[in-house]
């Protein structure tokens, strides 16, 4: 088998990650600040450990504003619903994720709010900014995008787009579920108010957690409310993050295994991954590009992801095809209509090979060879 789909979840996992969640449900998985014993102590331990390590390694400054989730689409929708109010205009990208484009079109549907796509393929990050700045008008409070596409390696100039907006006092949402583990972020310098990703994608945890990371003064209101382990008494939800926002029981083996896999990424032999991925992208670019037929969209933004389409086949057909020769890939529109209308691939979507830390060239061989067969 060889795994292909690695931008809808990493696999395999690092034997550190898988080790410590087996560790975790089987010596310490109380319940996180549920209790003064030993194994609830152990569990809350740990996920204040978690969140200290991702507060670091993306710039979050303060490990208390790293709110867990059980995914990126929870995140997005806590930092779109719990931030916008009435009357507020909002700029999304064109390569938006239905987890940034399903909450914003149901909240302009209500009468909420309403919004703007500004442009991104085929632009120079210069033409983007401009192109951007012209949708800005006085009710904009808030662009909302991501920081690479999920269905090829197009990724947006997301420092300039920070320091756009903190110019024009609007505040930054970011989708980081396909960079976060892969691209550099630096919330602070890149002027990010609130940043949603997953712990199972690059960051190299299991599936079951995600987190949404706030800047200081994001003024967030909470999507949920129950049980949050303090201040049990009043009506209302504690006023502090994280617990403000984090109703009910956290998924601690999920977050003990993102642990595992952020501490994987900051040790030595895993700082060259995101150039490796992009040389597996050069590769099967160059292999596939040899064969007749095969259309190869968006291949001059190298990085993790490449989609493509055979003419005459449909994605899900080739899709099968790679299927039966062992080969896992994405086919369809993967959940992101607006961007492949953007890069004009045909209906039904195009197929999607998108590279981790475990593929090697021969995986690209591989590919090639299933292709030509
Ligand atoms: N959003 C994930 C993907 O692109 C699941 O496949």
């Amino acid at each position: 088998m060889i795994y292909l789909d690695n931008a809808a979840t990493t696999f395999p996992k690092p034997h550190r990650v898988t080790a410590e969640v087996m560790r975790c449900l089987t010596e310490y998985c109380g319940n996180p600040g549920r209790g003064s014993h030993r194994l609830a102590l152990a569990a809350a331990e740990q996920i204040f450990s978690c969140r200290e390590a991702l507060s670091s390694f993306l710039g979050v400054g303060a490990p208390e504003r790293i709110l867990f989730t059980q995914n990126t689409t929870y995140a997005l929708n806590l930092a779109i619903k719990g931030f916008l109010r009435q009357g507020d205009h909002v700029l999304i990208s064109e390569l938006e994720h239905n987890a940034v484009r399903r909450p914003i079109c149901v909240l302009a549907a209500k009468g909420q709010i309403t919004f703007d796509v500004f442009p991104v393929v085929g632009l120079t990050q210069d033409e983007l900014l401009l192109r951007l700045a012209e949708k800005i008008t006085p009710a904009t409070r808030a662009v909302i995008c991501t920081h690479a596409s999920n269905i090829c390696s197009i990724t947006l100039p997301i420092a300039r787009i920070g320091a756009l907006c903190r110019k024009r006092g609007i505040r930054l949402i970011v989708d980081a579920a396909q960079s976060a583990g892969i691209l550099p972020i630096d919330m602070k310098t890149m002027h990010i108010d609130a940043l949603a990703a997953p712990g199972h994608k690059s960051l190299y945890g299991i599936q079951g957690c995600g987190f949404l990371a706030i800047g200081k003064d994001f003024a967030l209101e909470p999507l949920m409310e129950g049980g949050s382990g303090v201040d049990s008494l009043p009506a209302e939800m504690p006023t502090d993050p994280p617990e403000r926002f984090e109703a009910g029981t956290l998924p601690t083996p999920a977050i003990v295994g993102l642990l595992e896999g952020v501490r994987s990424l900051t040790s030595g032999t895993a700082r060259d991954l995101a150039a490796r991925e992009r040389e597996l992208f050069c590769a099967a670019t160059e292999r596939l590009s040899s064969l007749p037929d095969i259309h190869i969209f968006a291949k001059e933004h190298t990085g993790s992801v490449l989609l493509f389409q055979k003419d005459g086949v449909s994605a899900a057909e080739l899709g099968r095809h790679l299927g039966s020769k062992g080969i896992c890939v994405r086919t369809g529109l993967h959940c992101a209509p607006m961007a492949h209308k953007a890069l004009g691939t045909p209906d039904g979507g195009a197929v999607r090979v998108s590279f981790g830390r475990y593929n090697t060239p021969s995986d690209v061989d591989s590919l090639w060879e299933a292709l030509k067969s």
